[in-house]
């Protein structure tokens, strides 16, 4: 079958990379891609017009639908209005579905409806200003404040006084102080544990778990410093066990899928629950309607099974038997950034990258030239190691980003440092 990746990053070249291994894989193509995509198309995710075109002339039969924003425009309901599409497989969620990511208010309604465990929230509009400051009078420090709608991992400020909490508060909702679009703000509790990403493949009521990461989103070592899309990864978290695995499903997948369906909005595609895990027990800080990125570059090495049987059951249709197989072994993803990520930083600077039989090299921020490549964004590059245990899987892919050298850019030393029993590399 030939297949279209939509998306640029690195997590879209990652699930190029595994859909194109699979004997069912005729022809792999992304939109709009980067440097490092073959079978690019020049397509913006948002041009859904443009897009079906593209699924006609190239006789595309399964679409994966990488970010956020399309979906959240609404790309899957368009797509399966259009009658005119052969028989094409979309995966990802609704436009309604996709509300889990696109809206944190009906996230959390939808988890208190169901009994979802999540930190405790109030959601505050400028009507309701006072409220807000009654509420963060009952909290504890810190003071997690969070905008409605997508912030791009922007969104969200902790903040470790109650005056700076209500200062923020009001800011956030001030029409003539804040140029963003957010009309309502959730104040949540600070849940204090460890961060886990679940990620799940479903058709709306059957489900696979893929495996586990743990993501590094500060730009800082030592998790300090501005809020990334990520710097890097451990997969699978190194504290997933069958009974850690058992409770997320039965606590919060479970509920979540029939919780969707019962509300008439089926969820199917991947989804992704981000979790603070409190003293053994796993907590929803957020769902992501889609892969995460990088995630997705240490989670796909780490699966073993062809992955297209399950996602064109996603897409429509009936579940596979047997189990969606994962490698033993550790994967380990560094992000290696433009110096000055995630403030402003300079693009078109030249790329040499070494050849490498180890590490996997996903590009990222990136474009080609008819002679070179070069960096295009803040993200550049994402190096996943495999190995047996976390060093083996790290000093691949440090090996790499220190043999490739690249004096425009940076990455974090310390990716995996709880686990590492305090090495310093
Ligand atoms: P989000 O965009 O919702 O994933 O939030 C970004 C980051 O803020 C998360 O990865 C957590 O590190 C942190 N965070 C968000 N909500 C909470 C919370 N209720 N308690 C503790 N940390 C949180
Ligand atoms: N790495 C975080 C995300 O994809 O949202």
């Amino acid at each position: 079958m030939n297949i279209l990746v939509l998306g640029s990053g690195g997590r879209e070249n990652a699930l190029a990379w595994k859909l194109a291994q699979s004997p069912r894989c005729d022809t792999l193509l992304t939109a709009p891609g980067n440097g490092g995509s073959t079978n690019a198309l020049d397509l913006d995710p948002l041009d859904f017009e443009g897009l079906a075109k593209a699924i006609q002339t190239h006789n595309i039969q399964l679409l994966v639908i990488g970010p956020e924003q399309p979906l959240a425009h609404g790309l899957v309901d368009y797509l399966k209005q259009r009658t005119d599409l052969g028989p094409l497989k979309v995966v990802g969620p609704s436009q309604k579905a996709a509300l889990l990511e696109s809206s944190k208010d009906f996230a959390k309604g939808f988890m208190n409806r169901n009994n979802i465990p999540t930190a405790e929230h109030k959601t505050i509009t400028a009507e309701t200003l006072v409220e807000g400051f009654r509420f963060i009078d009952q909290l504890q420090a810190p003071y997690v404040l969070k905008a409605d709608g997508l912030a791009g991992g922007k969104g969200v400020l902790i903040l470790s006084t109650a005056d700076e909490a209500k200062r923020e508060l009001s800011l956030m909702l001030n029409p003539q102080k804040n140029r963003s679009e957010a009309s309502k703000v959730l104040i949540e509790t600070f849940l204090h544990g460890m961060e886990c990403s679940v990620f799940v493949l479903t058709n709306g009521t059957d489900y696979v778990l893929l495996p586990t990461a743990k993501d590094y989103k500060r730009v800082g070592e030592g998790d300090t410093g501005l809020n990334t899309g990520g710097m890097g990864v451990v997969a699978p978290w190194p504290h997933t066990s069958p009974e850690f695995l058992n409770e997320v499903a039965q606590t919060i997948v479970e509920p979540t899928l029939k919780g969707m369906a019962k509300e008439g909005q089926p969820y199917t595609g991947f989804l992704y629950v981000g979790l603070m895990v409190v003293q053994g027990k796993p907590y929803v800080i957020e769902y992501n309607c889609r892969m995460g990125d990088p995630e997705t570059q240490a989670v796909m090495p780490l699966i073993k099974s062809d992955l297209i049987p399950w996602l064109e059951a996603a897409a429509a249709g009936p579940w596979p038997t047997g189990t969606l197989e994962w490698n033993s072994g550790v994967a380990s993803t560094v992000v290696l950034c433009s110096k000055g990520y995630p403030g402003s930083y300079e693009t078109g600077l030249p790329l040499r990258l070494p050849e490498s039989d180890s590490a996997l090299v996903f590009q990222a921020g990136t474009r080609k030239t008819e002679t070179q490549l070069l960096s295009q964004g803040g993200r550049v590059l994402a190096v996943t190691g495999l190995g047996e245990t976390l060093p083996e899987a790290l000093q691949q892919a440090y090996e790499y980003l220190d043999a490739l050298n690249w004096s425009g850019g940076f990455y974090r030393r310390d990716i995996g440092y709880e686990w590492l029993n305090n090495e310093s590399r």
